[in-house]
């Protein structure tokens, strides 16, 4: 690998891993602050969410240390870098979904960007996992948006 265009890869992923401690503690306050008749379903789903990101920010991290970099470990130092931003703890279940959904277009454009820099570095191994997550996050926004579909078909036959 490119010891320096490495480095490039290395500072895409601490902003990854920056988003992706958002992701998580959003998806935390979803599962707890969650109300109403999607109640049962939605806290379910948040917590299978959260279980993936806390995998997900792990496995960013410890990639970031096989490049020889440092992972980012501080929370202020998230907030500072981070392409989200937080949530209010009283949305709706419809908002709150809304939220997750752009927030999976937000983390798809900086896995991109982190795409972009691993070619020059001749780093695979990076690419193969963001690949990889890139293709999770599609298949969850999908399951959204099917569940937002079903829950405007519901409103219309009511
Ligand atoms: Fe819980």
């Amino acid at each position: 690998m490119n010891k320096e265009k490495v480095e490039t890869v290395a500072n895409e992923l601490n902003t990854l891993l920056a988003d992706y401690h958002l992701y998580y503690q959003k998806l935390r306050n979803f599962h707890w602050n969650i109300v109403g008749p999607n109640f049962f379903e939605l806290h379910e789903k948040f917590e299978e969410m959260y279980d993936d990101a806390k995998v997900k920010v792990d496995e960013i991290a410890e990639r970031i240390l096989t490049l020889r970099h440092q992972p980012t470990s501080n929370f202020s130092q998230y907030l500072e870098m981070t392409n989200l931003s937080e949530s209010p703890t009283d949305l709706e279940d419809a908002e709150m979904v809304n939220v997750l959904l752009e927030d999976h277009g937000k983390l798809i454009v900086q896995m991109n960007k982190v795409l972009s820099k691993v070619e020059e570095a001749g780093d695979n191994g990076t690419d193969d996992l963001i690949g990889a997550y890139i293709a999770d996050l599609e298949k969850t926004s999908w399951m959204l948006d099917a569940w937002t579909m079903k829950k405007k078909a519901t409103y219309h036959t009511a």
